[in-house]
């Protein structure tokens, strides 16, 4: 049996690139019976970018909403916010004395956002630590991530390889991320990659009208209608390729290469895929944004089963330690 986990940051909206990097692959990991899987609302992550605690509550029901209009399995699986199961920030200061200061001053997600951000603060430096303590707390072995996670589950693997060195037994699990070569980094409306923090996400959920205001937004070249187009350089091929069907990808890419075919006829086709294939996760979304105490109720009863194995975990890294049970 594999224990999977991954979390979702709550600053922001749960975009495209979360659902088809993270999301979509660890449900497809939890419908297997062999395996458990621990999805979580890394609440406290969000913390090193957004300071604003009512727009942080925002995004922790959506994020949730999400997991949950996706079918995650809540009765089988463990589902929870970091912040709520407080083992999450006591191992992290454990592990952050097992860290060297040099692996995190070269991670490159922390260089990234140090020179975008302009509140680079000690949390955003340690990020990579409380993420350790998040898979490690639970044992996890597998960890269904996007590209740019890469070097924090190595990160992860390191601290706990010299965690378990100084007690002298393997008392934390060695995990293992899993990334999807085709998900890896999956682009926004301008080219890069889609990242709350670059605004240039789609957000699947949104109303109709608004949806396709944000995909009038997908930059392309200026090749005229009539002329044909290379569909390797364009974002909104991409895209589509990645939700529609190799027939209708190879559709789409003749269309392209026969010229006659605009791209605004390819943003159309987009849309109508996202409505298709997103109609009953679209619906689940919205129900669970406006039934409030089901979703508490559902995290709270996961929260519970989340705090018995992180305790179990704190107990014996405290006893290594000489802090007691
Ligand atoms: P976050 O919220 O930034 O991203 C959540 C997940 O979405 C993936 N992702 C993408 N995948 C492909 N293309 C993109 N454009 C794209 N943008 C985001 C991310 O790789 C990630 O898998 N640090 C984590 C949250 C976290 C976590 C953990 C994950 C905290 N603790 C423990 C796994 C295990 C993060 O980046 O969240």
């Amino acid at each position: 049996m594999a224990r999977i986990l991954t979390g979702i940051q709550s600053s922001g909206l749960p975009h495209l690139g979360n659902l088809l990097g993270a999301i979509q692959p660890a449900i497809e990991l939890s419908k297997n019976p062999q395996n458990e899987s621990f999805l979580f609302i890394a609440d406290l992550h969000s913390l090193t970018t957004l300071k604003n605690g009512s727009e942080r509550e925002l995004y922790v029901r959506s994020i949730a909403s999400t997991w949950l209009a996706f079918g995650f399995d809540t009765d089988k699986n463990v589902f929870w916010r970091q912040s709520r199961v407080q083992e999450h920030a006591e191992l992290s200061w454990y592990l952050s004395c097992f860290t060297p200061f040099p692996m995190l001053a070269n991670a490159t997600s922390f260089k990234d956002k140090s020179e975008k951000l302009a509140d680079v603060n000690a949390g955003l430096f340690t990020y990579p630590v409380l993420m350790a303590a998040d898979i490690l707390l639970y044992n996890a072995n597998i960890i269904p991530v996007g590209k740019d996670q890469k070097q924090h589950l190595e990160m992860a693997k390191d601290i706990a390889s010299r965690f378990n060195n100084l007690a002298g037994e393997d008392i934390l699990v060695l995990p293992e991320p899993l990334i999807d070569e085709r998900m890896m980094t999956i682009p926004g409306v301008d080219g890069q990659k889609m990242s709350k923090s670059y605004n240039n996400y789609i957000n699947i959920f949104l109303p109709e009208k608004e949806l396709k205001n944000v995909l009038k937004k997908i930059v392309s070249d200026s090749t005229p209608l009539e002329e044909p187009k290379d569909p390797d350089s364009d974002i909104t091929f991409k895209l589509y390729s990645l939700l529609a069907s190799e027939t209708e990808t190879e559709t789409m890419r003749q269309n392209y290469l026969n010229g006659g075919y605009g791209y605004g006829h390819a943003k159309q086709a987009l849309f109508e895929i996202i409505l298709e294939k997103y109609a009953e996760p679209r619906r689940l979304y919205n129900y669970y944004m406006e039934n409030n105490d089901e979703l508490e109720n559902i995290l709270k009863t996961g929260e519970e089963k989340a705090r018995i194995i992180a305790r179990e975990t704190i107990a014996k890294v405290r006893r290594v330690l000489g802090y007691g049970e």
